[in-house]
Parts: structure tokens; C-alpha cells; sequence
């Protein structure tokens, strides 16, 4: 029964398709619902009462939870006010890991201040035996000079030659600005943001849940990366999007390593990945110069050699 969603869209109701679905069987279930921000989508109206909506959203965020497997994570994001609820619930039944701060303007909400955030709430279902993944994202570089944005002074030689681990707050990722890469819909995720959180949580092959797949961008990441996926919207429009998107992706794979790239840039790879990726990247002068430092300063160090370069 279960077997028939795999890689499969599905047109539907989410809670009623989940019931479909045994405990502990996929690997990250991740969701983007609704915002019940009275947003103009095809078929679906974004206009809940208050306690409807918390209500609604209690019922999915549980039934995300049940069918995740004891491996894996729970992913949902939001804007922070609802947040704020799906956490109070989140607590009772899964494991706190992260409020992950995605830095992306939204829409302004009255007297206060800017909203200039999406949150995304990452929640194990065990306290420990989860799969995670450091993950690591490119150095930032002025873009007219090419030069590093941060000042690493004397650390310099501690520097990672991809790019920093990833922490809690996610700047480098933007929303989708051109009419050209959307599809017909109105809160359409990118893609990088996907991948980062697959690579992050998942293995080759596993299986990644999405019950609000809107044109399928969880799919589409999922695919790249060589995992599987099940998608459910309750829009069929939005359903046959979704499926023509995923028909026409291919694996993103640098060697055997999989690695999130948009536009030809590299965006998110797995820190243990990077001894294979390193063979197929071109490394910037200003790195190539820091590894040489270093490989200079470990000779010296273990051959206990006077640093004759040094001297001014
Ligand atoms: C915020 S959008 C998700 C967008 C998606 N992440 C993407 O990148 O395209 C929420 C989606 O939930 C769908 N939806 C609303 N109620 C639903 C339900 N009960 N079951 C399944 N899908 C539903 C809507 O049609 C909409 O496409």
C-alpha cells in the first residue's frame, strides 16, 4: 500500500493520505503549509479562523511526526507567530534541534518590526540516534573583486578552502526574484533551500516526505540528490506542475558526491564529501596561497626547521 506512493505526487487531502502511511517510514518529513495569510492560491483559500488553522496544523504536524522514522527529522516551516504554536506541540513529541533562521524578506505585518525572516523548525524524533550531516557553504567574496568578505586576520590559516560549516542562520539562500524560474504559484520554496536541508539529514536513497508539495520543489531537490520522495497537494493544477518539473531533473553529482549547485555555483556540500569534491573544483588563488601557509608551516613544524621566509 505504502510502496505505491513512493516517487509518486499525490493529488489529495494530506491527512487523509498520511493515514495511508505506517509509522516510522519515512526518512524527513518536511512541510510548508499555508501561512493563513488569505495568500491567492489556484484552488485552495488561505482564510482559516485562528483556532481552525492551529487546529488543522496540530492534526499534520502529528501525523508528520508518527509516520518519521526513529532516524529521522522533522522539518516545518513558517513565519515565526505560528512557529511559535507548532513548537509548544513539537516539544511534547520530538526532539528540539534547531529554529533554522532563513534570511528572506516577507511580507510586512502591521505596526512593528520588519518581518525580515522565515523560521524553519528542525525536530528529531529521537533524542539521539538521528542521521545528521555538517554541511558547508561557500566562502562569501566581493562580488566585483572577488576578495573574501571576512576578515579572518591571523586565523586565516584555519580556513576552510570550500567554505564555512553551516550554522542556524541561513543568508546565502534567496528567494526566487525572476518570473522566469516560477512556476504559477504564489510562495514557490528554491530549490538550494531544500537540498541543504536533505544533504543535512538524509542519505542517498532514502525517502523524503512532503505533504504541501506546491509544484514539487521538495521532489525536485530530492531527486537531484538521488533520494526518493512523496509529495501530496490538494491542487491538481499544482500537481501536474509538480510532476512535469520532476520528469525532466537529473542528479546533481560531483564524482560520486552529491552536492547542491544553482547556476552553476556550488551552494551546500557535505563536509565529509569535500576530499572528493576538491578533486573537480577550482581553487581561488587566495585559498591555493593559505593551503601552501599551511602545508609550509606543518613541514616546519614537523621537521623542526628554522622558517628562513619569515625573517624580514
Ligand atoms: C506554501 S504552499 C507550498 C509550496 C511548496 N513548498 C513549493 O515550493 O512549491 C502550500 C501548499 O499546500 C497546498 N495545500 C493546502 N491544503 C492542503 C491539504 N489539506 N493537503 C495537501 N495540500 C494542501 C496548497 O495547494 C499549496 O500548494
Amino acid at each position: 500500500m505504502f510502496d505505491k506512493y513512493i516517487n509518486q505526487i499525490i493529488h489529495g487531502d494530506c491527512l487523509t493520505i498520511m493515514k495511508n502511511i505506517p509509522d516510522n517510514s519515512v526518512d524527513i518529513a518536511f512541510a510548508d503549509p499555508p501561512f493563513n495569510l488569505k495568500k491567492k492560491y489556484n484552488g485552495y483559500k488561505d482564510n482559516k479562523e485562528f483556532d481552525e488553522y492551529l487546529e488543522w496544523c496540530e492534526q499534520w504536524i502529528s501525523e508528520m511526526v508518527r509516520i518519521t522514522k526513529l532516524t529521522g527529522s522533522i522539518f516545518v516551516h513558517n513565519i515565526p507567530k505560528w512557529l511559535t504554536y507548532y513548537a509548544d506541540l513539537l516539544n511534547k513529541i520530538a526532539y528540539f534541534k534547531h529554529w533554522i533562521v532563513w534570511d528572506a524578506p516577507s511580507a510586512p505585518m502591521g505596526k512593528t518590526l520588519l518581518p525580515n525572516h522565515y523560521g524553519i523548525l528542525y525536530y528529531t524524533k529521537s533524542a539521539k540516534d538521528f542521521k545528521f550531516f555538517d554541511i558547508r557553504y561557500p566562502h562569501f567574496r566581493c562580488r566585483k573583486c572577488n576578495s573574501l568578505l571576512k576578515d579572518y586576520g591571523g586565523k586565516k590559516y584555519l580556513i576552510h578552502p570550500f567554505g564555512p560549516l553551516c550554522s542556524d542562520v541561513w543568508t546565502d539562500i534567496h528567494r526566487i526574484r525572476h518570473k522566469k524560474r516560477r512556476d504559477e504559484h504564489p510562495c514557490q520554496l528554491p530549490i538550494p533551500l531544500l537540498e541543504r536541508l536533505i544533504l543535512m539529514s538524509t542519505d542517498e536513497n532514502d525517502i523524503v516526505f512532503d505533504p504541501f508539495i506546491g509544484t514539487g520543489t521538495s521532489a525536485i531537490a530530492a531527486k537531484r540528490l538521488m533520494r526518493n520522495f512523496i509529495g501530496i497537494d490538494i491542487d491538481k493544477k499544482y500537481v501536474e506542475i509538480a510532476n512535469k518539473n520532476v520528469s525532466t531533473e537529473n542528479r546533481t553529482q560531483i564524482g560520486n558526491s552529491y552536492a547542491s549547485i544553482y547556476l552553476n555555483k556550488i551552494i551546500t556540500i557535505r563536509d565529509k564529501d569535500w576530499d572528493e569534491i576538491k578533486e573537480y573544483v577550482e581553487i581561488s588563488d587566495d585559498i591555493a596561497k593559505i593551503e601552501r601557509q599551511k602545508n609550509r608551516k606543518k613541514i616546519l613544524a614537523e621537521s623542526n626547521l628554522f622558517d628562513y621566509s619569515a625573517v624580514k
